[in-house]
């Protein structure tokens, strides 16, 4: 992946351990996940260092920036982490754990591997830091307060290059172009998705779209 920052004509430093810590994650997943896990992991990875080129980040400095990248690139390799494990499994965790979850989030199947993710990750691989926590949490479903991370994290995940459906291009094209009109779009695509499929939305959907949406018109987000 690039580390080429094109808008600023800078580069995401990482330092010598951040890039040996991703290239051991990298590994680490590779041996646990199914192929199609891995490689759909690393396109994520991969789109969101475009994006990242793209996004981060006019507002920061080129340290807070490298932070940034350096969370982001975490965040993507191990947002499918839980999927490693059966539901059963994962909701058998959280009783045990005591992770707070609704009664929706414990008997909606996909839901579960996000909403683990940051116990597994750091019982698995000592991650901490809460950025990469709530990325990973909340890639799913996404959430009222959303960073850059977890935009990126959250839209690069529906649209990397590996991904196939009707509208992705149209997606993709405004994911270079503006983040936050790209994320309205991404979500309100993955409610029609759901709703088409007959399938359950989170009951804080509403609540999203509407901060979501809120944001774009305001102009804050
Ligand atoms: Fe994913």
């Amino acid at each position: 992946m690039t580390y080429i920052n094109n808008k600023n004509k800078t580069e995401f430093c990482l330092n010598g351990q951040q890039k040996n810590f991703i290239e051991k994650l990298k590994k680490a997943v590779e041996s646990k996940m199914p192929p199609d896990l891995y490689i759909h992991s690393i396109s994520t990875l991969d789109y969101a260092g475009k994006l990242a080129n793209i996004h981060v980040n006019k507002s920061t400095s080129l340290k807070n920036s490298n932070q940034l990248f350096y969370k982001l690139c975490i965040s993507c390799i191990l947002h499918d982490y839980g999927k490693i494990f059966l539901p059963l499994d994962l909701v058998k965790t959280a009783e045990r754990e005591k992770i707070k979850l609704s009664k929706f989030e414990f008997a909606c199947e996909p839901l579960l591997h996000g909403f683990l993710a940051p116990y597994l990750i750091k019982r698995d691989f000592g991650i901490k830091d809460p950025y990469i926590l709530n990325a990973v949490k909340y890639h799913t479903t996404g959430s009222c307060k959303m960073n850059m991370v977890d935009k990126i994290l959250y839209i690069s995940d529906k649209i990397e290059e590996t991904r196939n459906y009707e509208n992705v291009d149209y997606l993709r094209s405004l994911s270079g172009k503006n983040i936050n009109l790209c994320l309205l779009e991404v979500y309100k695509s993955n409610i029609i998705y759901l709703i088409t499929k007959n399938k359950f939305l989170h009951p804080d959907t509403n609540k999203i779209w509407n901060n979501i949406l809120g944001g774009i018109k305001n102009g804050t987000r």
